[in-house]
């Protein structure tokens, strides 16, 4: 049955597993709306909705493969035609390839880079048109972004972080880091972590999208990065000090903070605290 357009609703990427997963539980008791798990595998999305449903939660299901964009564009019309709008998105889907890995470097990076940063930057750019007063948006980076940056050159490191980068800018930066690292000339500018690039990419990108959203005028509309610390997950393995529940924590509070909230909004979020990320005084 279609909903009425105008109900709220909330889009959770990579909810199928571990820290997704436990998002969309916690939004399905705390947010006054529809919560839609969203998965690249439509039968681990369907059978990690029923395993909800069988809690008494209600999630929706929409396959999505953030990778994909006629995927990401099937979800926007989805949006459109049947919620009008989009009222928390969350950016959860990322991956990280293991230490034991024997891929290529350069793989790696082609890899990392295409998930965690420009599908996720393409999810952004599909879906910020349809965000409704008051909408909230949720990029899960990583405190590895943080050590990585501070492995940058100084003068990387300054781009990074001056308040004044564009997105323009940003983008060729990542693709810089991923030529460099073709020709084999990365050493002396970039660290050599596929993953911690990766997510030096989505913590600035949030920070830019406040700003731009603010210069429109869209004072109302809150985007936060967040690290939800180490946490067992498949990717964070079972040593990790916290559960996933505990990381999902600091993600859904900022998929659900207040009208009129003045703080966090554009900054980098863990345990529900502030880390610095401007010139100069990144940790
Ligand atoms: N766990 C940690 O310690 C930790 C720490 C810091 C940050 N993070 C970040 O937290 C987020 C979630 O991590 P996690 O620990 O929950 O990892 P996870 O258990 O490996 O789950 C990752 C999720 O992302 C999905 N995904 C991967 N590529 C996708 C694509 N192209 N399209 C749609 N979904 C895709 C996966 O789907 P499949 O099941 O189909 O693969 C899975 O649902 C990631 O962004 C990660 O970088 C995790």
């Amino acid at each position: 049955m279609a909903e009425a357009v105008g109900t709220r609703v909330a889009v959770v990427t990579g909810g199928n597993k571990g820290l997704g997963f436990e998002v969309v539980k916690s939004l399905c008791r705390l947010f006054k709306g529809d919560v839609l798990l969203t998965a690249r595998n439509e039968s681990l999305g369907r059978a990690a909705v029923a395993s909800l449903e069988q809690t008494g939660l209600k999630p929706k299901f929409f396959q999505l493969d953030i990778t994909d964009q006629t995927s990401i564009a099937s979800l926007a019309t989805h949006l459109s035609n049947k919620y009008g709008g989009l009222d928390v998105l969350v950016n959860n889907a990322g991956i990280m390839f293991g230490r034991s890995s024997t891929s290529p470097f350069e793989e790696q990076v082609k890899t990392t880079m295409k998930v965690n940063f420009w599908a996720n930057l393409n999810v952004c750019k599909t879906f910020f048109p349809l965000l409704r007063s008051d909408a909230r948006v949720v990029n899960v980076s990583s405190m590895l972004g943080s050590t990585a940056l501070n492995k940058c050159a100084k003068d990387l490191k300054g781009r990074f972080t001056s308040p004044h980068i564009t997105l323009d800018e940003l983008e060729s930066l990542m693709e810089t880091f991923e030529n460099d690292v073709s020709s084999g000339t990365y050493s002396q500018t970039w660290p050599e972590t596929a993953y911690g690039v990766s997510k030096i990419g989505v913590t600035t990108m949030s920070l830019i999208q406040q700003r731009l959203l603010d210069r429109e005028g869209k004072t109302d509309v809150v985007v936060n990065a967040c690290c939800p610390g180490w946490c067992r997950t498949d990717m964070g393995g079972q040593t990790a000090t916290n559960s996933a529940e505990e990381g999902a924590d600091t993600i859904v509070y900022l998929a659900t903070l207040p009208p009129e909230t003045m703080s966090p909004r554009g900054e980098l979020v863990t345990k529900r605290k502030i880390k610095p990320w401007t010139k100069g005084t990144v940790l």
